[in-house]
C-alpha cells in the first residue's frame, strides 16, 4: 500500500514541489489516520521552518501517528494544524504521543482555581472559570510575561520538548504568535561568537522575567515552587543533532560571568535571533493546534486588548528527558 506525503511548493519553497510516497512496512498503521484523502498534506512556510499540516487526522493518537510527527517536528520546527477537531481530552491523548506531560499549577500564582478538567492544560488565555474576562492583576501581569521571547519551562531542570497550544477562542484584533528560529540563528553566527559560547551555561528563573514586566518580587513558596535552572547556550537537537542557540526571557545571567557582561551578551543574542529575517508569525484562526519545539525556537505573545477580547488558548508541554538525562550524566 501506497500513502504519501504531499509537500506543497511554495513561493518560499519551490524545492519543496514534490509528492513522496511511502510504502514502507507501516503503511497500513498509516493509513489509518489518512483522512478520506489518504494523504498528509505538508505546506511548507520556509524551507525548513514553519509548515502548515492538513488531512492528518489528530485524534488517532497511534504510534504511526507520532512517527510521522516527530519527522515533521524535526525538519519544521513549527506545525500548524489547522481545524485540529481536538477537544480537552483529545488535545492530552495527541500530546502524551511526545512524551511525558507537564502537569499545570493546580493553584496558579494568582490564587485562581485552574478553568481545566485535564490537569495537563495550561492556561494561557484571559478567562476566569465563569468564562468571563479577568481583571486579576498578577494573573495580567504572568500573561504580559508571555510577550517577551521565551521558550517554555527553560527554568526547569526538565526543560520542554513540545509545547502544543490550541485555540478556542481569539480576539477579533491583535493576539498573534510569534516564532524565532534558533537554529537557524545559530548558523547565522559569527564565526569568533560560536567559539566565544561554546560551552557556556545561562542560569534561567520565571521568576526573573516575570519581574522583567513588573511582577513583584516572589515570595519564598513561589521560588521554592519554581526555583530555576542551568541550561547550555549552545544545545545540540537530542533528535536531530542540529546546533541551537537556547535562549529566553528566563535567561538572567551567564554561569561564571561578571553579571553585567552576562547580561550583555544575552542581550546581544536575543537581538540576533530575533531578527525578522529568522521569524514566523501566526495568526491564529479557532481549532489551529501549533506544535513548537521548545529546544531550537523561541516564541512571544503579542497584544491585544486583554480587556475587551476573550482569549481562550490551552497548551500541553511535553517534557524533554535528554535534558535531565545529560544533568544527571
Ligand atoms: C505559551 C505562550 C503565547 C500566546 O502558551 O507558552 O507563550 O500567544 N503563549 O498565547
Ligand atoms: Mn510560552
Amino acid at each position: 500500500m501506497f500513502i504519501s506525503l504531499l509537500i506543497v511548493p511554495t513561493p518560499a519553497n519551490p524545492v519543496c514541489g514534490a509528492t513522496v510516497r511511502s510504502d514502507s512496512a507501516n503503511a497500513q498503521a498509516f493509513g489509518l489516520f489518512l483522512k478520506e484523502f489518504g494523504t498528509v498534506q505538508v505546506t511548507p512556510l520556509t524551507l525548513d521552518f514553519g509548515a502548515e499540516i492538513s488531512g492528518a487526522n489528530l485524534a488517532d493518537a497511534s504510534p504511526a501517528l507520532a512517527a510521522t510527527c516527530f519527522d515533521l517536528f524535526d525538519r519544521h520546527a513549527v506545525c500548524i494544524f489547522r481545524d485540529s477537531g481536538l477537544d480537552d481530552e483529545a488535545h492530552v491523548a495527541f500530546s502524551r504521543l511526545f512524551g511525558e506531560l507537564e502537569m499545570a499549577p493546580r493553584i496558579s500564582a494568582a490564587g485562581a482555581t485552574p478553568r481545566f478538567a485535564c490537569p495537563e492544560l495550561f492556561d494561557a488565555g484571559n478567562l476566569d472559570r465563569e468564562g468571563r474576562i479577568v481583571t486579576d492583576e498578577r494573573r495580567r501581569l504572568i500573561n504580559l510575561g508571555n510577550q517577551q521571547w521565551h521558550t517554555d519551562s527553560s527554568f526547569r531542570p526538565a526543560r520542554s520538548s513540545y509545547s502544543m497550544l490550541l485555540a478556542h477562542r481569539i480576539p477579533d484584533v491583535g493576539g498573534e504568535t510569534e516564532f524565532t528560529d534558533l537554529r537557524a540563528a545559530y548558523d547565522a553566527l559569527p564565526d569568533e561568537m560560536k567559539a566565544r559560547i561554546a560551552g557556556l551555561e545561562a542560569e534561567h528563573s520565571y521568576w526573573h522575567s516575570r519581574q522583567l514586566v513588573g511582577y513583584p518580587a516572589p515570595t519564598e513558596t513561589e521560588i521554592a515552587a519554581i526555583p530555576g535552572a542551568r541550561q547550555p547556550l549552545v544545545l545540540a537537537h537530542p533528535r536531530t543533532g542540529r546546533p541551537s542557540l537556547y535562549l529566553a526571557a528566563h535567561a538572567s545571567h551567564i554561569v561564571g560571568m561578571d553579571p553585567a557582561e552576562g547580561r550583555a551578551l544575552l542581550r546581544e543574542l536575543m537581538d540576533f535571533a530575533t531578527q525578522e529575517r529568522f521569524r514566523y508569525v501566526h495568526r491564529w484562526q479557532v481549532g489551529d493546534l501549533v506544535v513548537w519545539d521548545n529546544l531550537c525556537t523561541m516564541h512571544r505573545a503579542t497584544p491585544f486588548d486583554d480587556s475587551r477580547y476573550a482569549r481562550d488558548m490551552r497548551r500541553t508541554t511535553v517534557i524533554d528527558g535528554s535534558g535531565l538525562r545529560a544533568q544527571a550524566a
